[in-house]
């Protein structure tokens, strides 16, 4: 039986990696998990610069998800490259390193960098709707979506993910935006904005007012979107949005995606990204399944 999947050239052993923001960089999960069993483990966002995140409350449960406004909180480039990647070099998983930015040079800076160190892959966030300035500003105009792609893919060493937003009328434009670019791969779905408002304390649940809503609730707007997506360009897919069970993980693989991100999942189960593994093999047996590719984008 065969679970090996391929990005850009870069073969995982199974199609099942972390969502950025939701596994830090695999250090505390590592008690619960061992990271070697996964396909990748995809880091918390990185920028060029320490960033210290929005003020407190930045995460509010909501049904069957949660919102969040975390605003992109991470140490900075040089602390990640010091202290994360030797940690992660530990296991035998490919290694994917979420870049963030607030300009098109901030992004640059950090995938030079990124150029000289012993990672896999990078996934360019230009999704994130809980920040001023960067990610979302620049995932939702197609022109935008084009440039930084391109201007990423100058100084990028490794393959690049491009991380769209579903904050869009049209995620299929920025899909082919970013193709355009030079993408090498796609992942989506980032967090969809909503808001919560306390009713007690009659004020918004999160400092920031707006959050990204992620979890099970997303999980259809997600299934869509990758099946839109996957059928609009020619680029490996991968899908997230709501995964907890091996059965929403095959979902994703029906729709056309070729590796999947676990993430709001992780926080109620840790051990969610294994699970999914064990299950996808599991329903590969039943169904008489050799190869995991026989199930890419079978709905069509
Ligand atoms: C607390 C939290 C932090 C996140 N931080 C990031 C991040 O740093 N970079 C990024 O690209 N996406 C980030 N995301 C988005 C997730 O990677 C993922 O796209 C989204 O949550 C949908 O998947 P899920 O429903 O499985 O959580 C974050 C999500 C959550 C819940």
């Amino acid at each position: 039986m065969n679970v090996q999947v391929n990005l850009a050239g870069v073969i995982l052993k199974n199609p099942i990696m972390t969502a950025s923001g939701t596994f830090g960089s695999g250090a505390e999960y590592s008690e619960f998990v061992d990271l070697s069993r996964l396909g990748a483990v995809v880091t918390k966002g990185v920028a060029n610069v320490a960033w210290p995140g929005n003020p407190t409350p930045r995460i509010a449960e909501t049904a069957s998800g949660m919102l969040n406004a975390i605003g992109l909180q991470n140490p900075g480039i040089d602390v990640f490259c010091e202290r994360d990647i030797p940690f992660l070099k530990q296991f035998d998983t490919k290694i994917i390193v979420n870049v963030c930015g607030k300009t098109e040079e901030d992004y640059c800076a950090v995938v030079e960098r990124l150029g000289n160190e012993d990672i896999d892959m990078m996934e360019i966030n230009i999704s994130c709707p809980n920040v001023k300035e960067g990610g979302i500003a620049f995932g939702q105009d197609p022109k935008a979506v084009e440039a930084i792609t391109a201007a990423v893919k100058r100084y990028a060493k490794q393959p690049v993910i491009m991380k769209l937003s579903p904050n869009v009328a049209d995620i299929t434009v920025m899909a082919k935006a970013a193709e355009a670019g030079g993408a090498d791969v796609l992942s989506l779905i980032n967090t969809l904005t909503g808001m919560k408002i306390d009713i007690n304390k009659r004020c918004f649940a999160i400092a920031n007012k707006t959050g990204g809503l992620s979890g099970p609730a997303i999980k259809p707007v997600a299934v869509r979107m990758v099946y839109q997506v996957a059928n609009a360009v020619k680029l490996p897919v991968i899908g997230m949005g709501g995964i907890a069970t091996a059965e929403d993980a095959l979902e994703f693989i029906m729709a056309g995606a070729t590796a999947m991100s676990v993430g709001t999942a992780n926080f109620v189960n840790p051990y969610a990204t294994v699970e999914i593994v064990d299950g996808i093999e599991q329903y590969m047996q039943e169904n008489k399944i050799e190869d995991i590719q026989e199930l890419t984008g079978v709905v069509k």
